[in-house]
């Protein structure tokens, strides 16, 4: 056991940077796709704490380094670890089930085989590194066996775990073969999180029905009133926190002078249309952008509104390239694509345009400061950043928010045109009415949305998460 590691340390799949390897054989640190590393970074900077993950490419050796006060030390994996454990049982297996089944999930003993073995590898680096007493926040679906895996090795720590993701709806856990272990895995916590109060409530159900323990049967609140499970003499709690971003930040940069006159060039850049539609995703089968671009299409096809007035811009970074759902989805996205912009652009003017990149983030505020109408429309997310990213940059009251009632952010963002992502027809009807709002209503809705997410920032989060755990910071 170590006794004078890091104090505080997160553990996630990935580390906030991933190993690029060069052409010409060198190599460069990027940063890391996805809302954990976006919500999770600025935190952990400003606590001086330890990140343990993986460089994001395979056979990478990668001593332990410090970047900007965070110390980062890195876990590797095979090639095969990356096809079984990341690709397979995280993102073939648990990333669909956990989503309602929306792709059809693969239970594939060789890949859960993995997920042990690298869940093991992760507790192990922990245990390594962290101090008597240490704080381990462990995250996320590709990690649920670290807390009791490094518990058993040193029962001194105290150990939360949080869920990015959704967690499913009991009937549909219930397929996975492997559903007790992780159930048992989680259990290992002192304290295990998740977005949303229904999903605390699921696994406290499974807490009684896989391992037959006697939860709290109270309702869960958000940030209040966890639910409580005795595990052997351990008091393991459960409860709500719903993640957010960090929204000062982003109001900040928004308001500078270089990115008004980015989002301005934007405008310009895209022929001066009257209005901006914007996309932000990585590209995932469960964000619904084929449900906006399908609404998108059949607008101009209605002649509701005509590509000379309206273009629709979609930012989609690369993800999980290798996965066969996402292969197939992004086929599918880029025929789609092509397809509207074969019947409505004209030269020079797509209807669509559609970057498979990622932006830098002041590009992406000055992108959503210049887009009318921001459109998520996933068909399940645990809560989607990118909606609080886009009303976090309209400090001036401009813009509409379209967003899908299954993305957690819904139950907070209740002043966007919410929509059902499964119903074109609503899609459409929602799309219009924010392409069209009438000012005034506009800034209402806007004030509204901005209220929730400036006093609800991802500080916030992870301050009432500590709290919950019992080991806030003293500043
Ligand atoms: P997920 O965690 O599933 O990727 P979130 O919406 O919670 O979804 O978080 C996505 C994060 O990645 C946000 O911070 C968003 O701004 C960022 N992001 C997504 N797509 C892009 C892109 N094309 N360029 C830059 N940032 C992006
Ligand atoms: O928030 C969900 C999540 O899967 C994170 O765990 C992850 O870091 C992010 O999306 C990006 O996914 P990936 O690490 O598979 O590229």
């Amino acid at each position: 056991m170590s006794t004078s590691g890091s104090d505080f340390i997160v553990v996630a799949n990935r580390l906030p940077v991933d190993l690029e390897r060069m052409e010409d054989g060198t190599q460069r640190w990027k940063h890391s796709p996805g809302g954990l590393v976006t919500a999770l970074e600025p935190f952990l900077r400003s606590r001086s704490g330890a990140w343990v993950g993986w460089p994001g490419i395979a056979d990478a050796e990668v001593e332990a380094f410090e970047e900007e006060g965070l110390r980062l030390h890195p876990v590797g994996l095979s090639a095969a670890e990356v096809r079984d454990y990341y690709e397979g049982f995280s993102n073939g297996t648990l990333w669909p089930l956990y989503h309602d089944v929306v792709a059809p999930p693969v239970f594939d003993r060789s890949w859960w085989e993995s997920y042990v073995k690298v869940n093991r590898r992760f507790a192990d680096a922990c245990a390594s590194i962290a101090a008597k007493g240490a704080t381990v926040w462990v995250q996320d679906y590709q990690l649920q066996l670290v807390p009791q895996l490094l518990r058993e090795q040193r029962p001194d720590l105290r150990i939360g775990f949080f869920l990015h993701i959704p967690f499913p709806p009991v009937e549909l856990f219930m397929q996975l073969p492997w559903r007790t272990e992780i159930i048992r895995g989680l259990l290992g916590a002192d304290l295990v999180g998740f977005h949303r109060p229904g999903g605390a409530q699921n696994f406290l159900w499974l807490a009684r029905r896989l391992v037959g323990l006697e939860p709290s049967r109270g309702a869960v609140g958000v940030r209040t009133r966890p639910g409580v499970v005795q595990v052997g003499d351990r008091t393991v709690r459960v409860g709500a926190f719903p993640i957010s971003i960090d929204a000062a930040g982003l109001d900040a940069i928004a308001r500078s002078r270089e990115t008004q006159a980015r989002a301005k060039q934007i405008r310009e850049e895209l022929g001066n249309p009257k209005r901006i539609m914007l996309g932000v995703d990585r590209l995932d089968y469960t964000k619904g952008i084929d449900v906006r671009l399908h609404a998108l299409h059949e607008l101009l096809a209605e002649e509701r509104i005509t590509a000379e007035d309206t273009v629709m811009v979609q930012l989609a970074t690369p993800s999980r390239e290798r996965v066969e759902h996402y292969k197939q989805m992004r086929g599918e996205i880029e025929q789609v694509v092509g397809r509207i912009n074969g019947e409505f652009a004209r030269v020079g003017h797509p209807a669509v345009h559609y970057l498979h990149q990622s932006v830098d983030r002041r590009e992406l505020c000055a992108f959503m400061s210049a887009a009318d109408v921001m459109v998520v429309t996933p068909v399940r997310d645990g809560m989607n950043l990118v909606c609080k990213e886009y009303v976090a940059c309209r400090y001036d009251l401009g813009g509409a928010l379209v967003l899908s009632e299954f993305a957690g952010a819904a139950s907070e963002l209740t002043s966007a045109f919410l929509v059902n992502p499964h119903d074109l027809d609503g899609v459409k009807n929602s799309l219009y009415a924010a392409l069209t709002v009438d000012p005034a209503e506009g800034r209402r809705r806007m004030r509204a949305l901005r209220r929730q997410v400036l006093t609800h920032d991802v500080d916030r989060w992870a301050r009432s998460f500590l709290e919950a755990l019992g080991s806030a910071s003293p500043n």
